[in-house]
């Protein structure tokens, strides 16, 4: 090797360590000087608002900024393991890695501790209503049971117990895990960093979220993929090429849902981003009021007039029986004899995100869509300019009249304790 190319080689090598030590200098402050801390051992918090993760020597401090709740962890080899122990409203401290852990499916994306691969850790789950394949199969061979919820000592038999429920935590060990609080797709796809602390496996929820960015550029150069995120990169990759995607207009989205006689159109910031992510426009705050009763004709009148700029609507109208809600059930719902002008309807774009189902009740909307936002935006993105060739994850078209898939055991097509891979759509 030329002496000239190698001093240049090592030139970028320093300063790839000083960007490094700096990083940490900048982040990890009071013990940057004790050393110890090596990338991976950390996470940062980007992009999600409403949680904060400090990091000692022996422990780590995570702090849920809804219900102002923090965690203590401290390190099961350190001397404090073994005389700390704090469970007050405020604080409650955990020995981790954690053993074993439940959840409250009610309110619990499993898919994020299937990224990380914690489901051998994962002992109890509060009903069998589950969308993950994999957390079925532990369930069927007996490796998981159901505990009861509201009987606080079947809940102390666990480490950990993780609730999205921030009223009742009358027990030492429960956890509040809120990532459907945050307003935006990636927001809420970054508190898989929430979980990788409880055991320590920042490295892979980093691996899976994002790269620490200036990390990752010296990556690049060097070709060292190693700390590539993936579900944020993809995420960005393919909302850029949304843009270039949009002809003269941008496609016109509404989320739509009817309930008890009346039509509303969505509030949900985090749906509304994900239609500007995609390259569409919502329909405008301004002309779009909460609710049109179907029984009052003025509101009618109203509301068809709306969906007739509407391009394409994703329906989000609840179904108790979702084998027979069909295109016809969604248009006697809109009720309205002249549908000549609903664009939707000719271009074939009525959507619904309950593809991917179990047991026709439990949306793997709710569960897989949250932590891999990419794969939302990749059916949107097929949704809103179609290439015909691309499967959609979550989304089906009913206006095509597309059907759902069932999930089950069978699915699962990996050992369930083994981390999940996240999904990585072609991207440009
Ligand atoms: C975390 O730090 C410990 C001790 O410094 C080290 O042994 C371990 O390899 C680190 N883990 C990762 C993933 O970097
Ligand atoms: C700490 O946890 C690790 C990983 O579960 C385990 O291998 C180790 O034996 C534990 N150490 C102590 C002192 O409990
Ligand atoms: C759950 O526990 C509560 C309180 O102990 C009890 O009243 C209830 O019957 C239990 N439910 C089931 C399904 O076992
Ligand atoms: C979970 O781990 C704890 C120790 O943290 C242990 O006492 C308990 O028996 C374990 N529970 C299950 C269901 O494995
Ligand atoms: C819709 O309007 C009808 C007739 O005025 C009324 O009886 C009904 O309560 C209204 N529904 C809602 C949800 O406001
Ligand atoms: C599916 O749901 C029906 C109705 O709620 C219920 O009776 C049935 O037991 C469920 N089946 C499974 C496999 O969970
Ligand atoms: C979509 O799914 C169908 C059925 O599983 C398969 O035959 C087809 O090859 C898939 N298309 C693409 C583009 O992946």
């Amino acid at each position: 090797m030329p002496s000239s190319s190698s001093s240049s080689f090592l030139q970028h090598l320093l300063l790839f360590f000083l960007t490094f030590l700096w990083y940490f200098g900048v982040v990890n402050g009071a013990s940057s000087s004790g050393g110890g801390v090596s990338l991976g051992n950390i996470s940062k918090v980007g992009d999600a608002e409403y949680f904060h993760i400090y990091y000692g020597q022996t422990f780590k401090v995570i702090k849920n900024g809804i219900d102002g709740k923090s965690y203590l962890l401290i390190q099961n080899n350190s001397r404090m393991a073994t005389r700390t122990k704090y469970c007050t409203r405020r604080i409650k401290s955990f020995v981790i890695p954690l053993l074993n852990y439940s959840i409250d499916l009610g309110y619990i994306p499993v898919s994020f501790f299937e990224l990380l691969g914690l489901l051998g850790g994962l002992k109890g789950i509060t009903s069998d209503m589950v969308a993950s394949e994999c957390v079925l199969k532990s369930y069927n061979e007996g490796e998981i049971q159901i505990v009861n919820m509201t009987d606080a000592q079947q809940l102390t038999n666990f480490a950990a117990h993780f609730s999205g429920n921030t009223v009742e935590q009358w027990t030492c060990n429960f956890v509040t895990f809120l990532p459907y609080e945050e307003d935006m797709p990636l927001q809420r796809a970054e508190w898989i960093k929430y979980l990788g602390v409880f055991s320590n496996l920042e490295a892979r929820a980093n691996h899976v979220y994002d790269a620490v960015k200036s990390v990752a550029l010296y990556h690049k150069f060097y070709l060292l993929y190693t700390f590539a995120c993936i579900v944020k990169e993809n995420y960005m990759c393919l909302s850029k090429s949304a843009e270039s995607k949009r002809t003269s207009f941008k496609p016109v989205v509404a989320w739509l849902e009817y309930n008890e006689g009346s039509w509303s159109f969505t509030k949900e910031a985090y749906k509304k981003k994900y239609v500007v992510d995609a390259g569409g426009e919502n329909v405008d705050d301004s002309i779009s009021k909460n609710t049109y009763n179907s029984s009052i004709p003025e509101d009618t009148d109203d509301f068809h007039a709306i969906l007739c700029t509407v391009d394409i609507v994703i329906d989000e109208t609840y179904t108790s029986n979702l084998n027979d809600y069909t295109l016809s059930t969604f248009l006697q719902n809109i009720n309205v004899e002249d549908q000549s002008c609903f664009d939707f309807l000719t271009s074939k774009s009525v959507w619904r995100y309950d593809k991917r189902v179990r047991n026709f009740t439990t949306l793997d909307w709710l569960d897989g869509a949250v932590s891999q936002p990419q794969l939302v935006l990749a059916d949107l993105l097929e949704a809103f300019f179609p290439t015909g060739n691309y499967n959609t994850t979550y989304m089906r078209n009913l206006a095509k009249g597309e059907g759902v898939i069932c999930i089950d055991a069978q699915m699962c097509n990996r050992d369930s304790s083994a981390a999940m891979e996240p999904v990585l759509v072609a991207c440009q």
